[in-house]
């Protein structure tokens, strides 16, 4: 079996790289969600060999991209998923506002769990919909729980009429559990409120928690839902901006297609659906290593942080490489705990309150990096924190 390397220290500034190229040199970028790992050799290779054909004209939509997806879902959660519910769409971000636009109007309520992912805060508003935040509840051990109560309330509101759930959560690392997800789900179906599942950290579960498609609950929660993937966060290949939805009715799924085929907004790129195609067929191997590679890098996290750094704590992380660590001991405000880790310990993190109610006072940390990069960072943290 191949094995990858990812100790491996790749430099990626200059290479207009979001995460590296915003910051000085002296600061250590832990913050955008991709990861600092090469992406798995059969998709180099794939890709070189594409480039070195050198004409990069129209394609043709063979299905081998749905084939992909549908392969991968099989595979890794087992759920059967027809080649004809999968519609290619430049990445999670624009398919969300797709189905936004499809199943709802301007002026209803969309429901998202607090704190949440923070461009869901940008995205709602500027489709002139209104935010509804369902805040989860923080347990003493660190994770979180689903408050079912304020849920209904919101779900049953006469202009609530999506529900945008993100299964795993990012940012509290929340992996939902099938009677938390029925539970939802039955709630939605009783109030007539569409789902849209975004499940772009489906691959990063850890051990004792199992990722559960929202689609494949049952006949109606896939009826009444959109479920969104992308294989970018696996296999750090965001930058070629292509994903996927998964619509299992038929009527939903002409709802949220005709627009786009309407307006001839499907065309795809051969350097999008190819490294997909072949991360989906080939790249197991990597999934697997990857997980256990973050799996110690968060052991070593949370050893450290007890060991050395006890005034930061992480709960129990169920799922995702971004580690929602609480820093309420340090007894900073937001923006004194952003400049504090930027500027103090040159660690540049996303700070908790930009990810709404229930973000204060935690940091965004993202450990998908080779282990020795995880080491400078905390012993940068440990002596910053040990100067205040
Ligand atoms: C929950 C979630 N959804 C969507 C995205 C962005 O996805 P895309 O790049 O496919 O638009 C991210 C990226 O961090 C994410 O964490």
């Amino acid at each position: 079996m191949m094995k990858h390397d990812f100790d491996e220290l790749v430099n990626r500034r200059g290479t207009e790289c979001k995460k590296w190229d915003t910051y000085t040199e002296d600061v250590l970028p832990m913050w955008i969600a991709d990861t600092d790992f090469k992406c798995p050799q059969p998709v180099i290779d794939a890709m070189v060999k594409r480039a070195e054909h050198g004409i990069y004209g129209y394609p043709v939509n063979c299905k081998a991209f749905e084939q992909s997806v549908v392969n991968w879902q099989k595979k890794r959660f087992g759920w059967d998923v027809d080649l004809d519910w999968v519609e290619y769409t430049p990445a999670v971000i624009p398919a969300i506002v797709y189905a936004m636009r499809a199943f709802t109007n301007p002026g209803d309520n969309i429901v998202i769990q607090m704190p949440a992912y923070h461009p869901f805060h940008d995205i709602i508003p500027n489709n002139g919909r209104h935010i509804l935040g369902n805040n989860l509840i923080l347990k003493a051990d660190g994770s979180y729980e689903v408050d079912f109560e304020d849920l209904e309330k919101l779900l049953s509101q006469k202009r609530t009429t999506m529900f945008l759930l993100c299964n795993p959560h990012n940012p509290v690392g929340k992996c939902f559990t099938r009677e938390e997800l029925t539970r939802i789900s039955e709630l939605c179906l009783k109030h007539n409120v569409f789902v849209v599942a975004d499940e772009i950290h489906s691959d990063i579960v850890y051990k004792g928690y199992k990722h559960i498609p929202f689609g494949s609950l049952s006949r109606q929660a896939a009826d009444n839902c959109v479920v969104c993937v992308n294989p970018s966060k696996t296999f750090n290949i965001a930058g070629v901006r292509t994903g996927a939805v998964i619509v299992p009715n038929r009527n939903k799924h002409d709802l949220f297609y005709a627009p786009l085929e309407d307006n001839k907004a499907y065309g795809r790129t051969v350097f999008g659906t190819l490294p997909v195609e072949v991360s989906y067929n080939q790249c197991d191997y990597y999934a697997d290593q990857l997980l256990e590679y973050l799996e110690g890098n968060l052991s070593y996290l949370e050893n450290s942080l007890s060991a050395r750094i006890p005034k930061i704590k992480v709960g129990k992380t169920q799922a995702t490489y971004l580690i929602w660590l609480n820093c309420k001991a340090l007894n900073m405000a937001p923006q004194e705990l952003q400049s504090f880790f930027l500027e103090k310990a040159k660690v540049a993190m996303n700070e908790g309150s930009t990810f709404g109610p229930g973000g204060a006072g935690f940091m965004r940390m993202n450990i998908a990096c080779p282990r020795s990069r995880l080491a400078e960072a905390l012993a940068r943290i440990e002596t910053a924190i040990n100067n205040l």
